[in-house]
């Protein structure tokens, strides 16, 4: 071990040991959060001590211990190097058994703990505020069983989703979602984040797909719902509760989900489109004419479109110079020439009909892919360009792109520009705010930008956070699409399974409020 740990000590409050007198993380991250009294108990936590580590020596092995600090950078920053915690202790468990040991002595000790997957989350949730320990699930990749019958997998929740995808491909079937860090995000992430993604428009949300869970409660007790029926209505669904929370209820290891069979014909479209009223109108009459096949609609703007063809290279299709906005649209279906026919058909009428300025479809994977590089690429164009204030909402389709709009003429001031794109047919617009040129975060910008964001948002009943979740980074703002005593629903919820506030402290749950 590269240092020795402090030995045990009094235990320290976790709402007080700033030198600012509030909640350390508040005094570290430069936001405009409230986090003066934390969601983590007023109970205190306890110093990671020698004897700690020893202990999980005994349950994972000395391999799977990590407190060399150069390789704990990696546990404690997060994909956008945005968060940044301050663990000295990772651990590595390779069983569910292990996973509750360390659970159990941690809530014993008053331990605090984050569950880590792929670590790709975009709201800071999976790295720590301060030194917590970091749980990584990453060893516990197992496929468990597949019934090709009835469409359904069942793994381990360190299960890195593009393997999984590829597993199940080969047996016919397909993941009920995709998304862009597919390479690196884990299955037990994204049920913990409740990941939406590319095709939530046809396969729909977790909360549907999940058929069981495995989840390890903060004590260490293994609540086994590693069931693969389809239909099951015996009492309260609890694994519902899992899914979308963060970490900061159990912790994932196993999952049953249901798996769509492949489909044999996929189909996709990329058009250029002069205003964002001719975006709403293409989808409109893509759900008309195409919806029964339909798997995706995303749409970007000529700003994200530029950023991506500056920073990742690749020849996205050259569409009509007016473009201002791009749409992706792709068919999944099992006869690929009445697909093909349909698809042509219906770009022949929205270019007739003046909604569409441009278009093409791919005519091979390459092509395809090339499409898809378009989309997927540019959360890492954008970090290549400057400071990113990312924003991921939902609100009526109408004012979608209004936001933007609204943004950029606020922010123009500040030299900050604005980019929009993400899942139009799910309504979530992915905002991010960036300052071309100048990496580190201003605080003028932020200001510019928050709270009337969320502001803007709540007058609409639209969502804060449409798919990637509170993470660290937008519980004090929970109020602006949640009600109090639906947050005090969930604060109950919280005290409930983990009464010690272990689990991924400070993430989620707003502050108290001081009245
Ligand atoms: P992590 O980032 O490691 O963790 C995320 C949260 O889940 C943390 O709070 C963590 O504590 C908790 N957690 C992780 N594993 C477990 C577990 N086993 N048990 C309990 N809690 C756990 N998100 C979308 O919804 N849609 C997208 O289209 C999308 N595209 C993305 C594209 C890029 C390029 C990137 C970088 C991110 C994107 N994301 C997207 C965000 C992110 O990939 C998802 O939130 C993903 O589901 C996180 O999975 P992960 O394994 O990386 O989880
Ligand atoms: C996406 O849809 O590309 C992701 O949610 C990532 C992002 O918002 O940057
Ligand atoms: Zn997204």
């Amino acid at each position: 071990m590269r240092r020795t740990l402090r030995k045990l000590s009094s235990s320290r409050s976790a709402a007080t040991s700033g030198a600012c007198g509030y909640l350390r993380p508040a005094c570290r991250r430069s936001t405009s959060v409230d986090t003066r009294v934390s969601a983590a108990p007023a109970a205190a936590y306890s110093e990671l001590t020698e004897l700690d580590v020893q202990h999980f020596t005994t349950v994972v092995g000395g391999s799977n211990v990590i407190t060399d600090e150069a390789a704990l950078e990696h546990y404690n920053t997060d994909w956008m190097r945005k968060y940044r915690g301050k663990s000295r202790l990772a651990l590595r468990p390779g069983s569910t058994t292990e996973v509750s040991r360390i659970l159990a002595h941690c809530n014993e000790r008053r331990l605090p703990i984050v569950p880590q997957g792929g670590n790709t989350g975009l709201v800071g949730g999976s790295v720590p505020v301060d030194d917590e320990v970091v749980l990584s699930l990453g060893r516990m990749n197992r496929v468990l069983a597949m019934d090709e019958h009835a469409g359904n997998l069942v793994c381990e929740a360190g299960c890195v989703l593009e393997t999984l995808q590829e597993y199940v491909w080969k047996r016919g079937y397909t993941m009920p979602l995709d998304l862009g860090a597919k390479g690196s995000c884990q299955i037990g992430g994204n049920i913990a984040t409740n990941a939406g993604g590319l095709r939530f428009l046809r396969y729909g949300s977790l909360h549907g797909s999940v058929l069981g869970l495995e989840v390890v409660l903060a004590d260490g007790t293994v609540l086994d719902n590693l069931t693969a029926l389809r239909k099951d209505n015996t009492g309260y669904d609890l694994k519902q509760l899992f899914i979308g929370s963060e970490g900061t209820l159990g912790v994932v290891t196993g999952c049953a989900i249901a798996l769509p069979r492949a489909p044999t014909s996929v189909q996709l479209a990329f058009l250029g489109l002069s205003s964002f009223d001719a975006v709403l109108a293409c989808f409109g009459a893509a759900k008309r004419d195409l919806g029964e096949v339909l798997s995706a609609v995303e749409f970007l703007d000529a700003e994200s479109y530029e950023l991506v063809n500056r920073h990742l290279g690749g020849r996205p299709p050259p569409l009509a110079p007016g473009s201002r906005h791009y749409m992706l649209l792709e068919l999944s279906g099992s006869r690929a020439e009445h697909d093909q026919a349909k698809l042509s058909g219906f770009l022949e009428h929205v270019m007739a009909e003046g909604l569409v300025a441009d278009g093409t479809i791919a005519q091979d994977q390459a092509q395809s892919q090339g499409i898809w590089r378009v989309r997927e690429g540019i959360t890492s164009a954008l970090g290549k360009e400057g400071a990113v204030y990312k924003y991921d909402v939902s609100i009526p389709l109408a004012e979608l792109y209004t936001l933007c709009e609204v943004m950029r003429a606020r922010l123009e001031a500040h030299g900050a520009l604005v980019t929009g794109f993400g899942h139009l047919g799910d309504g979530n617009l992915h905002l991010n705010i960036y300052t071309p040129g100048r990496f580190n975060k201003d605080p003028a910008v932020l200001a510019a930008i928050e709270p009337f964001v969320y502001e803007w948002i709540a007058e609409r009943r639209g969502s804060i956070s449409a798919e990637h979740g509170l993470g660290v980074m937008k519980p004090a703002f929970l109020r602006m699409s949640k009600s109090e005593s639906m947050i005090e629903l969930m604060r109950g919820i919280k005290g409930l399974l983990d009464p010690k506030g272990i689990l991924n402290p400070y993430k989620v749950l707003p502050p108290l409020s001081h009245s």
